[in-house]
């Protein structure tokens, strides 16, 4: 997709950080964003944001309080969207979050609220939205992340929603190419969001090592990189060059990245064994 001017663009968490970012560069394109999330009162100051980029007066922009976690809820509120603002013609699935820590520590109740945020929220958008999309075809982007190719230490129930999310993605991208649909995911790296600053809070040590070797994007950034990725339309779009290294050398030399974080690993817990 190369030109957004005139289009209808859904974002799920487009009240603030990447998808934010995402609405406000669709709107500055021309199209008529919809935005959803949990806080009105945030989406609220978020669709000011949003309308400031306006570039005509026939783009609509609309905001509509929504738990993508929630299925119900999710075909109800897509079902007003749909009767305000249009059929997407895109779709950004947004929503995440991660809250790190060790294994031992992560409950049932977390885990749980992971997958149902993190994966279940695109499949609950993209079941109601797909059928109707289908009529006139359109771009759907659901947002993992470098956790979701990597297992990362501090992330077992993030990796396993964010790996998810490729492999929900790339079943779909296969069924929908012949409705004219076409399915990407977007992989970023560390990014400096609010969700950014919340997930740094319970990060354990090791994790901190792991991560201490990437760069941290900003959200325009990473928005920028995924419409340019949409024009080209491929599958993967990974915003960085790091990230993009690390994506092939994962997928040819995994023992080789498995060596290097297993021993920045292991620096942080000889050092931690040695305080004591
Ligand atoms: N930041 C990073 O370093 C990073 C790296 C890799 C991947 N990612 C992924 O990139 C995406 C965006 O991350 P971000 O850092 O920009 O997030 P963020 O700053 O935390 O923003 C998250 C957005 O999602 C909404 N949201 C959260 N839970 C929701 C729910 N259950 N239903 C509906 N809306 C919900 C939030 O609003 P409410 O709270 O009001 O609902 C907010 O609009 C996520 O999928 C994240 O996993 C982030």
């Amino acid at each position: 997709m190369k030109d957004f001017n005139g289009k209808v663009v859904y974002i799920t968490g487009g009240s603030q950080g990447m998808g934010l970012a995402a609405a406000k560069l669709f709107a500055a394109k021309g199209a008529s964003v919809a935005v959803f999330a949990r806080r009105k009162e945030v989406l609220g100051q978020a669709l000011e944001k949003i309308s400031a980029c306006c570039q005509g007066p026939g783009q609509k922009f609309s905001f509509f309080v929504m738990d993508v976690s929630k299925q119900d809820e999710v075909n109800s509120v897509m079902q007003q969207a749909v009767a305000a603002i249009g059929v997407p013609d895109v779709l950004i699935n947004c929503v995440g979050r991660a809250r790190p820590g060790y294994f031992r520590d992560i409950s049932y109740a977390q885990f749980d609220e992971t997958i149902k945020i993190d994966l279940y929220g695109s499949w609950n958008t993209c079941s109601f939205l797909v059928p109707l999309m289908k009529a006139k075809g359109g771009y759907i982007v659901n947002v993992s992340s470098m956790c979701g190719f990597i297992g990362v230490f501090g992330y077992t129930d993030y990796c396993a929603a964010k790996f998810g999310v490729i492999g929900f993605s790339e079943a779909l991208r296969s069924e929908m190419k012949q409705y004219g649909i076409t399915v990407s995911v977007l992989c970023p790296p560390d990014t400096d969001t609010p969700g950014f600053v919340e997930e740094n809070k319970t990060k354990p040590p090791e994790t901190v090592a792991v991560s201490a070797s990437s760069s941290i994007m900003q959200p325009e950034a990473v928005a920028a990189a995924m419409l340019k990725g949409m024009e080209k339309g491929g599958f993967m779009i990974i915003p960085n060059a790091d990230g993009k290294f690390t994506w092939i050398m994962k997928r040819l030399f995994p023992w080789l990245v498995d060596m290097v974080t297993d021993s920045q690993i292991k620096g942080v817990q000889k050092k931690a064994q040695s305080a004591k």
